[in-house]
Order: C-alpha cells, then structure tokens, then sequence
C-alpha cells in the first residue's frame, strides 16, 4: 500500500513538472505581442503604460486578461482573440512581475448612482480629457503625438472593450485612488464625494458602446487597390502625374523604378515607376494620429507600361488602415484615398 501511494505521488509529481515545462512563457508572448506598443517593460509607447504601480494597484487580473481578450475597438488596442486562455494567464502573470503591491479583485455589483448628476459632473470634471461623450484623446499612448502637457492619452471610456473589461467597483476605485504619476487624478482629494463618485460611475456605466468598428473584417466592399489606365504613354504619364501631384498641393519627393535597390541600375526596368510624393502638413497629422502611418507614408503610386499599355496603381489607404484599429486614421486614409484617386485621374484626363 504505501508502495502505490510512494509510486502514485511521483506520477504526480511528474506530471505536474509537465504542466509546469508546457506553461505559456508570459515574458516571450508579452514580447511578441505586446511590447511593439506597450514598451518591452511596459513603459508605454504607443499603447498606454501599464507598469505603473499606480495602474497595477486599481486592475484586477480578471480586468487585464478581459482587456486582452476584447482590446478596444477602433482605439488602436487590437483585440487577441487566438491567445489560449493559459497563454493570457502567462501574459497577465508577466505584466505582474513588474509589481508587489496587493493586487485588488473587485466584484461584478453594480454601483448605485444617479447618471443624470453623473452626466454633469462628467462635463465639469472628465470630458476636457476623456471627451464630450467619453470617446478619449485623439492620437494615441504616450508617443510623441499626445497634445503638450498631457503625457499619456486618456482612454476612451465608451469603448465597448472597456466597458465590457472593467466592472463598477474598479471604476469608483480608478475615481476615487487616481493613477499616480498620469494625468488622472484622485477625485476624493479632487473633493468630489463618495455619492459623486458613485453617480459618475453610474454615468459611465450608462455609455453604449459607440465606436465606430475598424476591423480588418470590416474592408468588405473596398478596392484593396486604386487602378486607373492611362491613355499616355509612360513619359507622358508620369510628367502628368508629377503636375497632378503638384496642383493636388503634394510636392513630388523622387521617382524611381520599382526594382531600385534590387539589381544594378541599368539593369532595373525602365517601364515600371514609383513616384512618392509628400504633403508635410497632412503627414504630420498622420503621425500625429498613429505613428505607425509611417509604414505607407510618404504617399506613392506606381506607373507600369506592360504591352503598350501604361497603368497607375496605388495600395488604397482605406484598406491598410484597417490594419491599424484606429478609427481616426480611417477618417484620414479616406481622405486620402480621394486624393489619390483625385490625382489619378487628373493625371489620365
Ligand atoms: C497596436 C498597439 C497595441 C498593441 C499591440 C497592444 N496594445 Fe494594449 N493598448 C494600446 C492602446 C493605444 C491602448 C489605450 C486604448 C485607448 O486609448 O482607449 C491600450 C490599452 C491597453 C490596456 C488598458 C490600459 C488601461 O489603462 O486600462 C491594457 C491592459 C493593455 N492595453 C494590454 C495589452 C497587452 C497585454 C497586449 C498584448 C497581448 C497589448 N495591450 C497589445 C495599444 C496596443
Ligand atoms: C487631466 C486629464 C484627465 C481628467 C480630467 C480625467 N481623466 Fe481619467 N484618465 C486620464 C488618463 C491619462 C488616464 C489613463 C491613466 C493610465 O495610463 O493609467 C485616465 C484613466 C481613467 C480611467 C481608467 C480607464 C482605463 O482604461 O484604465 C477611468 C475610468 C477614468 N480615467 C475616468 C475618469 C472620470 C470619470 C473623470 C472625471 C471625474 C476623469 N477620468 C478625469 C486623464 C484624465
């Protein structure tokens, strides 16, 4: 009998040293999927901070991991739908690590308030930082493209993400601690009461989720391309497209062919061109919006002459900023794509 028990506990053992060897590794998946915008010590970049003790000490793990599985719809913060739940576990144990502090845990009772004094203590007191209704700063984290004096964004709070992560009791406790070392303040010290507290909170509570979705779902009926044929031939082409370009108020920064960087020059085709072009003003509110347009920015549309044929083509900005989850950037790269198309066809009249 006590052979078995000794024989039954290794097996045990053994096993759980295989749970233990198969566990998720948090710091690689952090890495991998988190750090490009959090900062790979979660300092913060173009997603928020979230080392900040005083971020950690107001979350619960059941709010992060939440907020890993719904991110924030059209506010940049993507939504990880194919991480396994063990794999979230070891992503919210790894941002963890970087505190000691209690970690708080908050129930899913509602808090009792009146939204309608909420509401006016929202206008007085929130909306000159999380907006009007609750749909946060413009741009984004704490990157270069945040307004002067306010070092990190504040976050949408009508996002169906949050609301759908955070439970009443976290938000009283946001309200009433604040986060230390950001714009958010404690609104106890601030004077606000306890019954004020708990009104906002019903106020917040009551937002619908109201953002607009910009999924890499949603390109259904876009053109992920812009093609217009020229009835030119290809030097004519492109001196009619630099002229577009410049009355478009672009200014036109080099012209090269596609294959440049790839082979010798002499040997690059000749009958197939980029030309990239650049408008500083409308580029610096792109970068203002998400510094990742610098991935498609500055503008290009490449010329090809196949067959006697001449063509301009450009990648439709529509669709790469679906890629981006921001809904500013789309109500830009809208823009865009009617300026490029504007110029497209000016170039071909
Ligand atoms: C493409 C950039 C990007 C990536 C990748 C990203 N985030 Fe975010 N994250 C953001 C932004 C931006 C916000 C703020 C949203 C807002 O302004 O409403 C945010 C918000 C959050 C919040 C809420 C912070 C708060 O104040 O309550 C958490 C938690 C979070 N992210 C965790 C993660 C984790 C964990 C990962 C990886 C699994 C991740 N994020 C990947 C950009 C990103
Ligand atoms: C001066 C600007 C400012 C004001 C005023 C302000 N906030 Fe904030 N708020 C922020 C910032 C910035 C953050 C993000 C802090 C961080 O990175 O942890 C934040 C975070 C929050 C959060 C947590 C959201 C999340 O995703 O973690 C809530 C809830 C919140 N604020 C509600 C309010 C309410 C309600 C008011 C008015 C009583 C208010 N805030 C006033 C700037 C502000």
């Amino acid at each position: 009998m006590r052979f078995i028990t000794a024989f039954l506990l290794i097996v045990l053992a053994a096993a759980q040293q295989a749970v233990w060897a198969d566990a998720p590794d948090g710091a690689k998946l952090f890495a991998q999927n988190c750090a490009v915008c959090h900062g790979e010590t979660g300092s913060g970049g173009i997603g928020v901070p979230l080392s900040l003790p005083s971020f950690q000490a107001t979350v619960s793990n059941q709010y992060l991991a939440a907020t890993i599985r719904h991110g924030r719809p059209g506010r940049v913060m993507p939504a990880f739908t194919r991480l396994s739940d063990a794999e979230v576990d070891a992503i919210v144990r790894y941002i963890r690590s970087w505190y000691h502090g209690p970690v708080p845990t908050y129930t899913d009772a509602p808090v009792k308030g009146n939204p309608e004094h909420g509401k006016q203590l929202f206008a007085e007191h929130c909306a000159m930082c999380h907006g009007a209704d609750g749909q946060g700063g413009k741009g984004t984290g704490v990157t270069f493209s945040r307004p002067r004096g306010l070092p990190i964004m504040p976050p949408a709070l009508n996002n169906g993400g949050f609301l759908a992560s955070a439970p009443d009791a976290m938000i009283r406790a946001v309200l009433i601690h604040g986060r230390a070392g950001t714009p958010m303040i404690s609104f106890v010290k601030a004077g606000l009461t306890k019954r004020d507290i708990d009104d906002l909170v019903a106020y917040v509570r009551s937002f619908r989720s109201t953002e607009k979705t910009s999924a890499a779902g949603s390109v259904a009926g876009l053109q992920p391309d812009l093609i217009v044929q020229s009835p030119y031939d290809l030097k004519t082409t492109l001196h009619n497209l630099t002229q577009a370009i410049d009355s478009d108020n672009f200014f036109v920064g080099r012209d090269q062919p596609v294959e440049y960087g790839l082979t010798t020059p002499d040997k690059a085709n000749p009958h197939q061109v980029i030309v990239y072009f650049c408008d500083v003003p409308f580029l610096n509110k792109a970068l203002a919006i998400d510094p990742r347009v610098g991935l498609f920015l500055p503008c290009r549309i490449t010329v090809v002459e196949h067959e006697g044929k001449v063509t301009l083509m450009a990648v439709n900005p529509e669709v790469v900023s679906k890629l981006f989850n921001n809904s500013e950037l789309d109500e830009l790269c809208k823009e865009m794509h009617d300026r490029y198309l504007a110029i497209m066809q000016e170039a071909t009249l």
